[in-house]
């Protein structure tokens, strides 16, 4: 959004990185992602537990054999991921496995049922990601069923168990660390540089290890704007930010608050960037083009004399104060003051200075979501307010000036910074994480966006 324009044009600024100072932004993770992701877990897990296992060694008539013992399939129908405060997340499965023993003369068929509980430690990794890992597993085996044996024998019953009792156990907690390990190659990706813009980029990371209620995880996460590979520092720290308990949506998957903080460093890189500044010139062939010596001359008849001849106007603005976001319960305000320098080509095609004026600009911002970016749409609140600063054509009837710059003023600077705040900001995530459903809450000095979780394939 804001940043976007901001960054674009901050080539070759670089001022030292502050730490102290970045902008908060705070995740919630609620129960609801768990579920979908105990959902996504479970076809994860039931196809890990497919595999040949340890061959069954036997003695047969003085021989060792060595048996090949496959588990091809299972009915592993629960799975669930519940919050222990403080720690992490207990999960819990239950269901069966298939095992087939392929003895030399007797294949024989087995239905088990296991049930693994583990825990599993959510922590911060000295890179500023999460880090997952498997604290305690333990699966209990259940009945053993025999279901299909070729010849009916039942002689190595016994050898079977033990096998079973030995071998089987191990497998669903050196699955599930496997699984939970490749997780954290994804959780790496949260710092992971995302382009924002032409040669500009956002990162983000954790400042603190996860906050564990038992109703959700809790990311305190930093924002590092980056361009041209060098960080950008930010002024003085923000208050620090905490969520409320109850915002967003009760129901969604994940709550992403978004402080004044952040908002407050987007003004500054909005300021020095110059991103927002803007040139305006008229239709040059058009014959309604308001923006000529002509027209103006009707309005200050110094203009007239010193350009007897029609010349095309040029409207500088520049920012020449700090943008400031007002975040109010449902309404988002961004004002922007610029020097607005109304300038005049004359006939050896060089800019004259005809007057300036201090322009104030009071846009609505409507925020929203769109391809997974946060971006926002700007329309004018308030009529464009100046003040006149400087004149060389003499004293300026300000009143009958007006209506002809807010016009000229008005759609090519909606304009600018609509196409500027599309541009949108992604935020924090990781690799084939898709938030879903989103809802912006604007509430007083905050954002709030609700969304569900869905994963790629
Ligand atoms: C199995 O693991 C769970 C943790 O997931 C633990 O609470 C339980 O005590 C363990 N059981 C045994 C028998 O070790
Ligand atoms: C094993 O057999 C018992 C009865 O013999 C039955 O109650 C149980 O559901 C069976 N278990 C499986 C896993 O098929
Ligand atoms: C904001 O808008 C929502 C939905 O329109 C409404 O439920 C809520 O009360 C509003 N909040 C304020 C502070 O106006
Ligand atoms: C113009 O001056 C008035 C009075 O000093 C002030 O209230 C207003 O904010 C100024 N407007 C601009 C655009 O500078
Ligand atoms: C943005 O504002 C323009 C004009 O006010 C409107 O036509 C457009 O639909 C808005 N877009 C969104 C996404 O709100």
């Amino acid at each position: 959004m804001f940043l976007v324009c901001a960054l674009l044009f901050l080539l070759g600024m670089w001022v030292p990185f502050s730490e102290a100072s970045t902008p908060r932004t705070e995740v919630r993770i609620n129960q609801a992602a768990l579920d979908y992701v105990a959902q996504v877990g479970l076809n994860s897990f039931q196809d890990a537990l497919k595999m040949q296992l340890t061959d069954f060694l036997y003695y047969q008539r003085g021989h060792l054999q060595r048996i090949p013992v496959f588990m091809l399939e299972n009915d592993i129908s629960h799975l669930s991921l519940k919050l222990i405060p403080n720690y992490g997340i207990h999960l819990s499965t239950s269901g069966h496995v298939g095992m087939t023993f392929f003895l030399e003369r007797n294949l024989q068929k087995l239905r088990v049922g296991i049930t693994t509980e583990a825990d599993i430690v959510i922590s911060q990794a000295a890179i500023g990601t999460l880090v997952l890992g498997i604290s305690l597993c333990n699966t209990t085996i259940e009945e053993v069923n025999l279901t299909y044996s070729e010849d009916g024998s039942k002689e190595i019953w016994n050898s079977i168990h033990g096998y079973i009792k030995a071998i089987l156990p191990h497998k669903p907690c050196s699955k599930l660390s496997f699984l939970v390990e490749g997780l954290n190659v994804y959780m790496g990706t949260l710092i992971g540089l995302r382009t924002i813009g032409p040669e500009s980029q956002i990162s983000y990371s954790l400042t603190h290890p996860p906050t564990i209620t038992k109703d959700y995880i809790s990311l305190a996460i930093k924002a590092t704007f980056v361009l041209l590979g060098k960080p950008i520092v930010f002024p003085p720290p923000p208050s620090s930010f905490s969520l409320p308990q109850q915002v967003g949506s009760s129901t969604a998957m994940i709550n992403f608050g978004l402080s004044q903080g952040l908002f407050d460093s987007i003004h500054f890189l909005m300021q020095k960037s110059g991103s927002i500044n803007l040139d305006i010139t008229g239709q040059l062939n058009s014959k309604n083009n308001q923006l000529t010596t002509s027209v103006l001359g009707n309005l200050i008849p110094e203009v007239l004399r010193q350009f007897p001849n029609s010349m095309p106007l040029v409207l500088k603005a520049r920012v020449n104060a700090e943008p400031i976001v007002t975040i109010h319960n449902n309404q988002t305000s961004l004002w922007i003051q610029y020097l607005l320098d109304v300038l005049a080509v004359s006939s050896n095609s060089a800019f004259k200075s005809l007057f300036s004026l201090d322009m104030a600009v009071d846009l609505a911002l409507n925020i929203f979501m769109s391809g997974g970016k946060l971006q926002a749409n700007a329309s004018l609140q308030k009529d464009i307010e100046f003040n006149v600063t400087s004149s060389n054509v003499g004293v300026l009837d300000l009143l009958g000036v007006k209506p002809l710059l807010r016009s000229a003023v008005k759609e090519p600077l909606t304009e600018h910074l609509n196409a500027l705040f599309g541009l949108g900001v992604t935020l924090p995530s990781i690799a084939k994480a898709n938030f879903i459903s989103p809802q912006v809450f604007v509430y007083e000095g905050y954002i709030v966006v609700s969304c569900g979780l869905h994963f790629q394939d």
